[in-house]
């Protein structure tokens, strides 16, 4: 097991690929913090952790919140003392066009997609240094390197948490913490079920990128077992594409029909 005895903590944990990443490390061995805003959720993904026989426990917090993530880090101390892994995930994302995006929208991007993140690092870096060290793994996107239409702010703020994993691994350098990130395209999830659902895009989009489907949680948990591991240990700063290769080459329209 790579992740033996490790104290980790995942944010957005209830479901989608925060659920999928709580599961895997619970399955290589760490004890699990599920933080979330949803509690029934993240209390079923708590239960699976059990039921698989790992060890897991659920903490509810709106990670854009000073106020709620210094409560969140209160209570990570009180059970588990020092913390290993940090799985910056949380995220939601506000779809429509630019002229109709509010400054409350706008706001709330920025809040949970970016300054949430810096929140919960300030709060638990700490607890890393206390453990002599630790690796955080940042879930941002390929909204992180490229545009997307009616999501202005969710694609900046992502953006923004690329960079920030950048600067936050050359401020934790010299404390044996490892900061990098992940980047997934189109995943299956809650945040995603209408597309893929939707009989015309669900189908369309699976031609959009090289392998040809759409990501799974397991695909994006993978990588962060990796990344959250010793086998990460020379690697900081940086970010894996878990796209299908969408990124890496661009599709045209018709180009890949005969698969
Ligand atoms: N699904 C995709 O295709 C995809 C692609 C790229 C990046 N991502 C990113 O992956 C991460 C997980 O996305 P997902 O698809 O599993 O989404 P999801 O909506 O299925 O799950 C997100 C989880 O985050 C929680 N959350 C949202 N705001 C929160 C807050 N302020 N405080 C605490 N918890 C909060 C939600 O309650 C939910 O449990 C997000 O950061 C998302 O931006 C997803």
């Amino acid at each position: 097991m790579r992740l033996e005895n490790k104290n980790a903590v995942v944010t957005g944990g209830a479901m989608g690929i925060g659920r999928a990443i709580s599961l895997a490390f619970a399955r290589e061995g760490a004890r699990v913090a599920v933080v979330d805003l949803d509690t029934v959720q993240a209390d079923d993904t708590v239960g699976m952790i059990g039921e698989a026989g790992g060890e897991a426990f659920s903490i509810a917090a709106d990670i854009g919140s000073a106020e709620q993530v210094g409560y969140m880090a209160a209570e990570i101390k009180d059970r588990f003392g020092t913390v290993d892994i940090l799985a910056n995930n949380a995220g939601s994302r506000i779809v429509k066009p630019f002229l109709e995006h509010t400054e409350e929208d706008w706001r709330q991007m920025l809040d949970t997609n970016l300054t949430g993140h810096f929140l919960v690092c300030k709060a638990l870096v700490p607890l890393m240094l206390e453990a002599g060290g630790g690796h955080i793994v940042n879930t941002c996107s390929i909204a992180s390197v490229q545009g997307r239409p009616n999501r202005i702010g969710y694609c900046a703020a992502k953006g923004g948490f690329l960079t920030f994993t950048k600067a936050l691994a050359a401020d934790l350098c010299d404390k044996n913490i490892r900061v990098n990130a992940l980047a997934p395209g189109m995943i299956e999830t809650p945040m995603n079920q209408a597309l893929a659902d939707d009989p015309d895009i669900g189908e369309k989009w699976n031609t959009e990128n090289l392998v040809g489907r759409w990501g799974q949680p397991e695909d994006v948990a993978k990588a962060a077992v990796f990344l959250a591991s010793a086998d990460a240990d020379f690697m900081t700063g940086t970010t894996l594409q878990l796209d299908g290769g969408a990124i890496s080459a661009y599709v045209r329209a018709g180009e890949m029909e005969s698969r």
